[in-house]
């Protein structure tokens, strides 16, 4: 049974989406359905903050429409660009089990979808099931093109916690008074850092802090003495966000579509690409009808930084008429706690909780033994200024970014497809550095030479290869937290600290057990991660920063992996509307 997106949907009050009301989009059998979406992409007038502002849209709609399946199901979505941006949207967190072709990071696994073209995204969704997101995935076109992407648990298949009487999809982003485009190009030019946004917003929403805001307001509306579940994702374009409820604690349940064991907490941190579910328990009698829901930034970068703070409202929707705090003068006394703006101790706390659930039904697959190792410095650096021109980064420097002080240049044409037919030559390079080539002390003094060098390098991995990579801040421009987004896999993150990862003293206390199984994760601020994967999924898969300054500036590189001798092993070849450059 095909589900096609209703406009409807789009309004406000379909974000309370009952899980009845989603068994009515659903097929009756357990096998796996094809469900079909048409995404047009075409501009929109959208008001925020009393500016209107024409927006690149999916279907005209901001955020854009949501994707329902469930695990098993085979998902296909037709893109028609109308728009004269060219596009791509990636399917975040997908594991794309041998259908890399629709993976869709630009001049990585396709070529972009031109003006006036189409291309059909198809993708089967195996063993996962949980909250991911879509995104654009070519330029800053994601600060508007983004929208959650929901797998039910095959039917009949319970969750591993009590069964929420709601599912309500939250979805974070950044409003920019400005155009997206017109501010990365800008900065690009410059070699500074870019403008920063005007609000942050819930389901598209900045809520009552700011001016000319307060009927944007997200609203969630509940019961007394029910169980939700908050499908919480970070679509920002550059901050990781805290986030709270006045007087209420949550339980977190899942992280990047993956059971994880149920902890309690007052606040949660949400990286970029990161996606979060947590059970709100509301109160039995609460005493007050309204509570405000707040977010704002995790920051430890030296530059410029949204400092604003989004809000939605909780209100209890109850028989006896309550006590509304909206209609007091004291609407800040009752805003949720939020940690300092650069609170790390705090982050980390946080992100040791983290645990898979590990159990005979969702097993951690932990790869025990490495077959290669990687150690990679992700970090800001510089390039040199053109000459005739001034330059208002670093020292009159860009900014730049990389991996191994290598900052990632895409191609003009695809990596996958020069890749497939064999036609590397002149597009990519197997050289990527497994280690830094000139080691220094990665969290101490810089070096003096802060320039990168540009390249488009890969890894390449044989198939089936235990992969064990650490990734170490370097904080050549200042320490700074980075959130990984890994392509096409979701990885174990066995083991992080402050300083410089020890390789003596660090992998004894790796968590081999019930590490956290995600695709995405910080890089602390000073400090390292280290992440395990099987390299399983034959195709060419994109890493990079979730920041999406630092991808700019080429903080990203490439892994291939080959394909295995069995013909289940095998990418198949491409579609034959796969856009060409
Ligand atoms: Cu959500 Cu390559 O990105």
């Amino acid at each position: 049974m095909a589900f096609v997106y209703s406009p409807r949907l789009a309004l406000l009050a379909a974000f309370l989406l009952s899980a009845s009301c989603f068994s009515a989009f659903l097929g009756t059998t357990s096998a796996g359905i094809t469900r079909r979406y048409e995404f047009i992409i075409k501009k929109q007038n959208v008001t925020r903050l009393c500016h209107t502002k024409s927006m690149v849209t999916v279907n005209g709609k901001f955020p854009g429409p949501r994707i329902i399946a469930r695990e098993g199901d085979r998902v296909l979505v037709k893109v028609v660009n109308l728009v004269s941006n060219n596009i791509s949207i990636h399917w975040h967190g997908i594991r794309q089990l041998r259908s890399g072709w629709a993976d869709g990071p630009a001049y990585v696994t396709q070529c972009p979808i031109q003006t006036n073209q189409s291309y059909v995204y198809n993708f089967t969704i195996t063993g996962q099931r949980g909250t991911l997101f879509w995104h654009a995935h070519i330029s800053w076109l994601r600060a508007t093109v983004y929208g959650p992407l929901i797998i039910l648990p095959k039917r009949n298949v319970p969750y591993p916690f009590p069964k929420p009487h709601k599912e309500v999809p939250m979805i974070f982003g950044e409003w920019f008074n400005a155009d997206p485009e017109a501010v990365i190009s800008q900065a690009l030019q410059t070699g500074a850092g870019p403008n920063v946004s005007e609000a942050y917003t819930i389901n598209g929403l900045p809520g009552p802090l700011y001016n000319c805001s307060a009927s944007d307001t997200f609203k969630l509306k509940v019961k007394p003495g029910k169980t939700y579940l908050l499908r919480l994702i970070n679509a920002a374009l550059n901050d990781e966000l805290f986030f709270s409820i006045a007087n209420h604690s949550l339980t977190v349940v899942e992280a990047d579509a993956l059971y994880v064991k149920p902890f309690p907490t007052d606040i949660l941190l949400i990286a970029p690409g990161q996606t979060t579910n947590v059970l709100l328990k509301t109160k039995a009698d609460p005493p007050m009808t309204t509570y405000l829901m707040a977010a704002r930034p995790y920051f430890t970068g030296q530059g410029t930084f949204d400092n604003t703070t989004m809000a939605g409202i909780l209100e209890y929707v109850t028989a006896r008429p309550r006590h509304s705090a909206m209609n007091s003068k004291n609407l800040t006394l009752l805003l949720p706690f939020l940690p300092p703006i650069n609170a790390t101790n705090v982050v980390a706390n946080f992100s040791q909780k983290f645990r898979s659930l590990a159990n005979a039904q969702y097993p951690a697959n932990v790869p025990q033994t490495v077959e290669k190792r990687f150690f990679f410095t992700v970090g800001l650096g510089t390039s040199p200024c053109p000459k005739n021109q001034t330059c208002q980064g670093p020292n009159g420097t860009k900014f730049a970014a990389s991996v191994n002080n290598v900052s990632f240049a895409l191609p003009s044409t695809a990596l996958l497809q020069s890749y497939f037919f064999r036609k590397s030559n002149g597009v990519f390079t197997n050289d990527f550095p497994t280690t830094p080539l000139i080691p220094f002390n990665y969290t101490g003094t810089p070096p003096n030479n802060t320039m990168v060098i540009n390249g488009t390098k890969v890894v390449v991995l044989p198939f089936n290869t235990s992969v064990e990579l650490v990734m170490q801040d370097a904080s050549i421009l200042g320490a700074e937290s980075h959130p990984l987004h890994l392509h096409g896999f979701n990885f174990f993150v066995v083991g992080q600290g402050f300083g410089n990862f020890d390789p003596n003293k660090d992998p004894p206390k790796f968590n081999l057990v019930d590490p956290v199984e995600r695709n995405t994760v910080a890089v602390p601020s000073g400090g390292w991660v280290a992440i395990r994967f099987l390299a399983d999924n034959p195709g060419v898969w994109f890493m990079h920063c979730h920041f999406e300054v630092h991808i700019s500036w080429g903080l990203r590189m490439a892994w291939i992996v080959l394909d295995g001798s069995l013909p289940s092993q095998k990418l198949p070849p491409p579609p034959s509307d796969l856009p060409k450059c």
